[in-house]
Order: C-alpha cells, then sequence, then structure tokens
C-alpha cells in the first residue's frame, strides 16, 4: 500500500526544487542583460548574440518564394505568396519526417535528402525546372552569419548530431547537393533561424511586434537590436537596425536541481543548452520521467514496482504530460494498465510542477529580451511566440502571463503573447523578400 503522505511530501519538496520565485526570474533578467552585453561585445558568454543580416520587413513585401524549413524532426518545403498588405499565405507544402539514422548519420546523406524532397516537392506541384528560383532557407540551430546567404554552424541541439556539418557553411553544403540532384537552377538567397523568421512573420502583419521566440521542441528568442550595439561587428553599424539571434536555450545561469545535472550529464550535449533543457518539449517528458523512476524507487509511485514504460530515455513526451494535463488517459498507450487514480494523479501534478517551471523561465527570460529594448516598459511590445508548448500545453501562457503581471503589475499588459503559427516557413519566405532589398 503506497504511502499517501509521503507521496504528497514527495511532491511539495518537488514543487520547491522546480520553483521559479520573484527573486529568482529578477535574478535571471539581471544575468539575461548581462550574458546580453558580453554577447555583443564577442566576450565570453553563453548567449551567443548572433547578428542574422535582416532587419524588420516593411509589411509590402511581394511575391512568391519557395522556402525550407529545417529545425525539428520534421523537415518541410513551402512556396509561399506575398500580397504586399501584410498578409501571406501557404501556396504549397510538403512535409517529411527526418530519419533518426540520417540526423545522427553524414554530412552528406542529410543534405541530399533534403534535395531528393525538394525534387519531390518539385514534381508534385508540376513546378517548372525551366526557370530560376530563390529560395530562403530556416536552419534552427545556432549558425555564425557572415552575410544574409552564408553561415556556419556552430554546433548541433535537439538531438542532432550528423558528422561533418558543425564549423561548415550550411548553404554551400545545401547548394552542393542541390547540383548533385540537377536542381542547381535554385538559388539559395537567405539563411535564417527559426525565431528570426518568426519575428518576421509577426512584423509582416503586426508593426508593433519586437520579438520571436521558439517554444517547441527546441527554445529560442530574437529581437531587432541598433547595429551599432553589437559591438563584436563594428562593420555592420551602416546597417541600422539588425535582428539579433539569442540563442538563449544555451543560457546558463539558471538555479539547476538534480534532475536537470543528471539529465545533462546523460544528454548528446553534456553541459550546454541548459536553458533549453529546462524548458522546451524536447526535454520536459524526460525530466518528469526521472521524478518518476525516483518516486518509484522510493515506493511512492505503482507500489514500488518499476515500470518497463518508463524505463528508456525520452520514453515520456512533453506530448504525454501535456494531453495527460488536459484530462486524457496516456496510460494504456504508454502500455499501462489499472494505473491507479492516486498515481495518475500524482504524475499530472509532476507534469504542472515540470511545466509551470519551463512557463515562468520563458516568461523571466521574455522580461529580460523586453526590458533589454525598454527598460521602464514605456511601450507596448508584441511578441510572435511559435511552438507546441505555447500553442498546445494547457496553462502554459496563463503561468507566462502571471510571471510577467507578478514582474511588472499593471504594465504587463505592454507585452502582448501572440501565437504566430509557422512563423518559420512563412517568416522565411518573408525573409527571402527583404534579402533582396537589404543594405546589409
Ligand atoms: C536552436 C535554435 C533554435 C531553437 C528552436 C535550438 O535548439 O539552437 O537555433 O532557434 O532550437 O528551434
Amino acid at each position: 500500500m503506497k504511502d499517501l503522505r509521503n507521496a504528497d511530501r514527495f511532491l511539495s519538496h518537488l514543487e520547491s526544487l522546480f520553483s521559479v520565485t520573484f527573486e529568482d526570474a529578477r535574478a535571471i533578467i539581471g544575468h539575461f542583460h548581462q550574458e546580453m552585453r558580453y554577447g555583443l561585445a564577442g566576450e565570453e558568454s553563453s548567449l551567443k548574440m548572433l547578428p542574422s543580416f535582416v532587419g524588420r520587413p516593411q509589411g509590402t513585401e511581394k511575391g512568391q518564394f519557395l522556402a525550407l524549413d529545417l529545425g525539428g524532426t520534421n523537415f518541410r518545403v513551402l512556396a509561399v505568396a506575398l500580397d504586399g498588405k501584410g498578409h501571406a499565405a501557404i501556396v504549397a507544402v510538403c512535409k517529411v519526417a527526418i530519419p533518426q539514422e540520417l540526423m545522427q548519420g553524414a554530412c552528406d546523406g542529410l543534405f541530399d535528402f533534403i534535395a531528393d524532397s525538394i525534387q519531390a516537392f518539385f514534381r508534385e506541384h508540376r513546378l517548372s525546372q525551366q526557370q530560376a528560383y530563390a529560395l530562403a532557407f530556416t536552419f534552427s540551430f545556432p549558425v555564425e552569419q557572415s552575410s544574409i546567404a552564408s553561415g556556419k554552424l556552430i554546433e548541433w541541439t535537439k538531438g542532432f548530431t550528423a558528422s561533418g556539418v558543425e564549423g561548415r557553411d550550411v548553404v554551400a553544403l545545401l547548394s552542393e547537393a542541390l547540383k548533385r540532384r540537377e536542381l542547381g537552377f535554385i538559388r539559395v538567397a537567405a539563411l535564417a533561424n527559426d525565431t528570426v523568421g518568426t519575428l518576421v512573420a509577426g512584423s509582416y502583419a503586426e508593426p508593433s511586434c519586437d520579438m520571436g521566440v521558439i517554444l517547441g521542441t527546441g527554445t529560442n528568442a530574437c529581437y531587432p537590436e541598433k547595429a551599432a550595439r553589437i559591438r563584436k561587428r563594428p562593420e555592420l553599424e551602416a546597417c541600422g537596425e539588425m535582428i539579433v539571434n539569442t540563442e538563449w536555450g544555451n543560457f546558463d545561469k539558471l538555479k539547476t536541481n538534480v534532475y536537470d545535472r543528471l539529465l545533462d550529464g546523460a544528454s548528446r550535449n553534456a553541459g550546454r543548452q541548459r536553458l533549453e533543457k529546462m524548458v522546451s518539449g524536447m526535454y520536459l517528458g524526460e525530466i518528469a520521467r526521472r521524478v518518476i523512476v525516483e518516486m518509484t524507487g522510493q515506493g511512492l509511485l505503482f507500489e514500488g514496482k518499476g515500470q518497463a514504460a518508463f524505463a528508456g530515455e525520452y520514453a515520456l513526451t512533453a506530448e504525454h504530460l501535456s494531453m495527460l494535463s488536459g484530462g486524457s488517459d496516456i496510460f494504456a498507450g504508454l502500455g499501462l494498465a489499472d494505473v491507479s487514480a492516486a498515481d495518475g494523479q500524482a504524475i499530472r501534478e509532476i507534469g504542472r510542477i515540470v511545466s509551470t517551471r519551463s512557463a515562468r523561465i520563458a516568461g523571466a527570460a521574455i522580461a529580460a529580451v523586453v526590458t533589454w529594448m525598454d527598460a521602464h516598459l514605456e511601450a507596448g511590445h508584441t511578441v510572435a511566440i511559435d511552438g507546441s508548448l505555447f500553442e498546445k500545453y494547457p496553462g502554459y501562457q496563463d503561468a507566462m502571463r502571471l510571471l510577467l503581471q507578478d514582474l511588472f503589475g499593471n504594465r504587463a499588459a505592454r507585452i502582448k503573447l501572440e501565437l504566430v503559427r509557422d512563423g518559420s516557413g512563412i517568416g522565411s519566405a518573408i525573409i527571402g523578400a527583404v534579402a533582396a532589398s537589404s543594405r546589409c
């Protein structure tokens, strides 16, 4: 018989281990500002602060563009039409799951697969192969760009490890693969991070939009920075304003607990992406799974009997937690029969604790970037956000807003958190258009 009182005690201890208090949030903001300053100056920092070579769009960009979106388990080819009045629509799309062996295989295999998918897209949509096309490439990993259409992958994140890509120009790798597949008539005209796509898509429609955030498999944010403040790249000053990709997933001035440390130690990129490992969808289920295993070991769940369903790393996903929190029964799908109501409730509670911390850290990080731009919140700010955590996880948005209210009181209303679906596809097409008229 399970000791309910002890399970409750465990969970309330867990809640304190995962808490993000008002003071913690203030500390996150302070450290963020410091790391942003160092990152922009080219000094050592957990925030890479990468120039994107793109500014915000005018909303008047027009035409049809090809876009490629690589960043998670799926990869997409899209044709996007811009009407020049702030409206963008996807005209055609093809979505392909990237096989695990390609994510973790050799460079050419991955890029040839991408080129093959573009070829299939051309065939399926009967696009002429007799004309030139400009393609915008959303590549959602940290990239040191040297122009709008070139940049080297700094390091893989989110479980990708394909060899021979780190340190190399991903536009060159893509262009070579396109040539190998006789698609040389496609020119890669722009390279962009998904956060940049999201900000650009948000501000194409809404000029007050000045931040792009992804809260999905991975997490990250970007914002428009005065080029003169990008001190590590003085040559960019003439650009006036440029969107900077913070790569906040790597921020590491956070209070961690034993579960975070174990997860990090067992990951493919130990010591890196520490914020991402506490916030993003790729990791929330794994944190919760580790807690479940611990509780089971202490005899506080499943009458102390280890469950095969929770034995494997990453067996529990953020989607499971999200469904559980929305009232669905996930246990049958995990192969677990007869989970008691109390155990089900305890696991739901673990999910709530883990996801609330994620939302509060994300809220504090947004507060940090917004106050970096506008210290006293004198203006309104629209934050364009994409990703399944923000879009679908029950209670997630409320927890973020609550944190902002804690921090700013009534002025929190000046920060609008807005879902911008598919920014990484639509946005990169807009970037393709912006690139055509860019000063940088
Ligand atoms: C990558 C970022 C990306 C984010 C969201 C992170 O793992 O480092 O470049 O924007 O995921 O996709």
